[in-house]
């Protein structure tokens, strides 16, 4: 797509293009961990979010749309390797604590996806398109929401287990 970045716009651009893939990521990783997580509760939050996942992907489609730029896909190698680390260690870890594990994966996850949306918003507040960030607000609110639910479940499950 850009071989040299030289505007903030094709950087803007570029994230766009990564946050897309990195939420389509998001929704895979948050499938994998529901079949992976053993408490109802706790399969019933991914399920949760990834709904909200699917409704953020249709808000960065959106996001491209308003701004008039073709969509596109950047890669996004961060999520694709936090999913992998899950993945091992899910593999790793006994039935009994794998709750432990798939909500660190998660929790990764949502950080990541936090930090993509600031720096996102930062550069759409910059060039003065409000319709652009309250698309990516909406969507960074889900992920401060999620981050939270889990990092409380992180708690009670470390508690129950120890
Ligand atoms: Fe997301
Ligand atoms: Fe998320």
């Amino acid at each position: 797509m850009f071989e040299h970045f030289e505007r903030p716009q094709e950087l803007f651009e570029y994230r766009l293009g990564a946050a897309l893939t990195m939420e389509h990521d998001s929704l895979d990783m948050l499938r994998e961990l529901e079949m992976s997580a053993r408490s109802d509760e706790i399969k019933k939050l991914f399920s949760h979010h990834a709904h909200e996942t699917e409704e953020q992907i249709a808000n960065l489609e959106r996001v491209f749309e308003v701004m008039g730029i073709e969509q596109s896909d950047s890669p996004s190698p961060t999520t694709k390797g936090l999913a992998k680390e899950g993945e091992a260690m899910i593999r790793k870890t006994d039935e009994r604590i794998v709750d432990n594990v798939v909500l660190a994966a998660a929790l990764g996850t949502e950080h990541y996806e936090i930090s993509a949306y600031q720096t996102l918003i930062a550069a759409a507040d910059a060039m003065g398109a409000p319709v652009v960030s309250e698309l990516l607000n909406k969507n960074l609110e889900q992920e401060k929401h999620t981050s939270e639910e889990l990092a409380a479940a992180a708690r009670t499950v470390a508690a129950a287990t120890a």
